[in-house]
């Protein structure tokens, strides 16, 4: 629980797993920025439910692959909330396509929304994050970094690029700031509503702990990473994944 008043962006916090962290990270005092693609509705909601909690909230419009679009994202943040400490690399999507037919632009996409973004992002957040000798940066992987995909190698290089920035921006903003990582796996969100759907059964099964994630199981763990709690860790990667990894 901070103390002092922080103010975190969450990108891609329309929906999902980054609606659920922009929520939990209200509940834990903190003001947001909730950054979208093209669900302006989705994202009013979320700020509603927000300003609810007593916390004030914007919602900005940005694609997070382009980096005039994101300068602009977070010169928005810290002019309408008043700073920045947080910031939480989460927007993504998915697609699939094995080698032979993954478009090469398919793979620059992913690379860039993933990838890109979170540089982007981290590199326009520094001198705002330096300011208050004090900050956080997570950023959201996944399970397929670790297993890799046999239909996504696109997603899993990008994620797994993510991890190799989150070690070495650990190392290079210590030790006011820390940054961190987070790889959910099975999550019931949007992005693979349609493959729960299909064979959730199946997915189940094979997950130690028996269920899909909530989006809010994954927030609670960026929260934590977020807090003054979790201030001797960095560089690291928490798996949230019901223990599926160990199948
Ligand atoms: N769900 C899972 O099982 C799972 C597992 C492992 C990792 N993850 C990761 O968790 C993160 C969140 O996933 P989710 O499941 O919550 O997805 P989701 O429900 O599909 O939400 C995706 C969010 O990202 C935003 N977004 C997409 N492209 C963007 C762009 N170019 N610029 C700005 N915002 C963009 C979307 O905005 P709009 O609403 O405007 O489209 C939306 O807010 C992703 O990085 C994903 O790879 C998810």
């Amino acid at each position: 629980m901070p103390a002092i008043k922080r103010v975190a962006l969450v990108t891609g916090s329309s929906r999902g797993i980054g609606a659920a962290t922009a929520i939990k990270l209200a509940e834990q005092g903190c003001d947001i920025a909730i950054n979208y693609l093209s669900n302006a509705d989705q994202a009013t909601f979320v700020v509603k439910k927000i300003k609810a909690l007593g916390q004030s909230a914007v919602s900005i419009q940005a694609d997070v692959s382009d980096f005039r679009q994101v300068e602009s994202l977070i010169e928005q943040t810290v002019n309408r909330l008043g700073g920045l400490n947080i910031l939480v690399n989460n927007a993504g999507y998915t697609s699939h396509g094995k080698l032979d037919v993954l478009e090469v632009a398919e793979w620059h996409k992913m690379i860039a929304v993933t990838l890109n973004a979170a540089f982007y992002c981290s590199k326009s957040a520094l001198p705002h994050l330096k300011k208050s000798s004090w900050g956080r940066i997570v950023n959201v992987a996944s399970l397929r970094a670790m297993t890799g995909s046999e239909h996504g190698a696109h997603y899993a290089s990008a994620k797994a690029g993510l991890i190799g920035l989150t070690k070495s921006l650990a190392l290079e903003l210590a030790p006011k700031i820390t940054v961190n990582a987070i790889s959910p796996g099975y999550t019931a969100t949007d992005m693979n509503k349609k493959s729960l759907i299909e064979k959730g059964d199946q997915i189940r099964a094979k997950i130690p702990l028996r269920h899909v994630a909530e989006a809010g199981e994954i927030a609670d763990v960026i929260a934590f990473l977020c807090s003054e709690r979790a201030r001797y860790i960095t560089g690291e990667t928490i798996n949230v994944n019901g223990g599926i990894y160990m199948r």
